[in-house]
Order: C-alpha cells, then structure tokens, then sequence
C-alpha cells in the first residue's frame, strides 16, 4: 500500500512518516512546501503523481489562541475547512483511505462523562474546534472509506507542545500556575503513529478517539509528572480555568475522549500516558 502523509514535518506526520516506513510501507510525506493543501491545483497534481493507497491527513492549522485573532481567522479556516476539503476531493477521485486526524476540541462536554466517539453533541468553544468540527463535516459528507480520528494535548519530537513549554518555564520559574479543572490524557505521536498504521489496514470506516490509556487527570497533574520525572525543582500551584485567565481561546473542561471502540474493534489500544512520557524524556534526551 503507498501512504500519502500531510504535515509531514509536524509533530504527528514526522512519526506517521517514520513508522510507515519502518513498517516496509511506501510513505510520501508531504509540507506546505510541496504542498499547500489550500491549493487545490496543488493538491490535485500531487495526488496524480502519487496516486496514494491510504492518505494520512495531518496538516493543520494548530495554533489554538493565535487562531483567535482576526487577521488569522481566514488563514485557520483555509487550512483547517479548504485544505481539509481539497484534500477529502482528492481521496474521492483516488478512490483511496482517508484518515483525518481531529480533535477533542470540536466538543464543550460538561460533567465527567467520557465522550464516545459517535457522540453528535458537537459545541466548540474556540475557533480552531470550529473549523477542525467544519474539517470533519467536509470529511464524513465526501467519503465512504473515511476515519476521523480525535485526539488530544499531542507531544511528539518536531514540534512545539506542553512538555516543551513546562521545561522551558522550568528554566527561569521555581514556582509555576497550572490549570487543574481542564481533564483529559495526553498522546504521544509515536504511539499513536501505529494505531493509526493498523486502523489503515482496516476497513472498519468511522470515528474513533485515540489518546494514551492510564486515565483521565489535570494539565497540572502532567506538570507534576513532568517535573518529577525530569528531576526540575518546580513547585506546581494548582489554579481554575477562571483563576488562570490568561488565554485568549476557550477550552472544554471535560476532555476525557472514551477509547471503548478502539478494542471493540480489534484495535490495540495505546500504552499509558506515564510510560509514553518516560520513553518520550528519554527519547528528547531531557
Ligand atoms: N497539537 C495538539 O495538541 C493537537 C490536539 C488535538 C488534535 N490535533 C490535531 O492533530 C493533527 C496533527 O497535529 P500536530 O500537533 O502534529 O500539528 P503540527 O505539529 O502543528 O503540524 C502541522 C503541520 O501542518 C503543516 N501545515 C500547515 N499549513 C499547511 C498547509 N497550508 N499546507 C500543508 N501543510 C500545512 C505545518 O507546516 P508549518 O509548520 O510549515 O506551518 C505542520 O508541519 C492536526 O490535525 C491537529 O489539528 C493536535
């Protein structure tokens, strides 16, 4: 099978990439250098120079307080909702796979009830869930043979992601604030890469959520585990969404995604959370 990968030098589609090869797969990975998935031209004559089997859709627009701003409002929705199209259009005309790759954000849950992923109930809080829920419609209204994939706080090697910031701060703070009322798990690209690899395989076509296992905690409960791990002498002070205030997007409080269907439909689930951060702190060299 010959994979096509967007984003490929962002966080998720560089471990995508590595894994499919790694498997003995034919994986073209694709930027916006050669690219630009808001080209629709782009897109169609790329996709009849590969002709994929499978396309792995990554690329995004991922900034989710820049999204906020208006001057980036046009840029986030041609990334997110064209991109996202065009790309869909072209799976049509290929008749190939399409995994999209979306996110928790496309919900505002109240409660602590996990979220399953056939849930309808879609209220994003923010820009950038807006388009990435208008990024799933333009997926599920084109294609038969398409999985949406929903995932949450990702850290992976390339890339900017909460771990990163948390050492950062670790440089120049020994006192930090860090939200404790926002709940979901953490994913690391790695091992979602090969999730993703064998739901390809697959033909069980449809939605799913996909994070690390070891259950649901706080941004606040991962700096604790970040620091503790890494050995920095960080006191971590537990603040509300409300006490912290500073971001410019809101974000859901309830962020468990339920993984149920993953083993319900002979997928292997991922490692825990703790054990994908420690091969991760190992992996960077931290
Ligand atoms: N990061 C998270 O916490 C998170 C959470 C939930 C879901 N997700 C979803 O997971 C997927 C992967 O996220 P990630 O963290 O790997 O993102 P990332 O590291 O920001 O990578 C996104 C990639 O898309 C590329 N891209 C942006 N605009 C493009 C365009 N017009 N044409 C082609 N490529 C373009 C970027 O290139 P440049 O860097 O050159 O712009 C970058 O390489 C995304 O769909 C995202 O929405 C992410």
């Amino acid at each position: 099978m010959k994979y096509l990968i967007t984003g490929a030098n962002g966080q998720l589609g560089y471990d995508v990439k590595k894994q499919l090869t790694k498997r003995g797969f034919e994986a073209i990975g694709t930027d916006v250098s050669d690219m630009d998935i808001t080209d629709g031209t782009a897109v169609n004559e790329k996709f009849d120079a590969v002709n994929p089997d499978v396309v792995i859709h990554c690329a995004a627009w991922t900034g989710v307080d820049a999204a906020e701003d208006d001057e980036n409002k046009s840029k986030v929705y041609a990334v997110n909702v064209i991109g996202t199209k065009n790309i869909a259009n072209a799976c049509k005309k290929h008749n190939c796979k399409m995994i999209y790759i979306s996110t928790d954000y496309v919900f505002s849950a109240v409660g602590d009830e996990p979220i399953k992923p056939d849930c309808k109930e879609f209220a994003p809080l923010n820009y950038y869930g807006e388009t990435k829920y208008l990024g799933e419609k333009a997926v599920s209204e084109t294609l038969d043979k398409f999985f949406i994939v929903r995932i949450a706080w990702v850290f992976g090697k390339n890339g900017n992601n909460f771990i990163k910031t948390m050492l950062k701060l670790s440089e120049n703070h020994t006192e930090l604030r860090v939200v404790n009322d926002q709940i979901g798990t953490p994913t690391y690209t790695y091992d979602l890469a090969r999730l993703l690899i064998d739901i390809s395989e697959s033909n069980k076509y449809g939605f799913y959520h996909a994070t690390n296992e070891g259950g649901y905690i706080s941004w606040c409960d991962f700096a604790k585990e970040i620091f503790a791990l890494t050995k920095k002498n960080v006191k971590v002070i537990p603040v509300t969404t409300e006490e912290y205030g500073l971001s410019k997007a809101r974000r859901p409080l309830n962020s468990r995604l339920d993984k149920s269907k993953l083993k319900e439909n002979g997928f292997a689930p991922l490692p825990d959370w703790q054990d994908a951060l420690k091969r991760y702190i190992g992996e960077m060299n931290i």
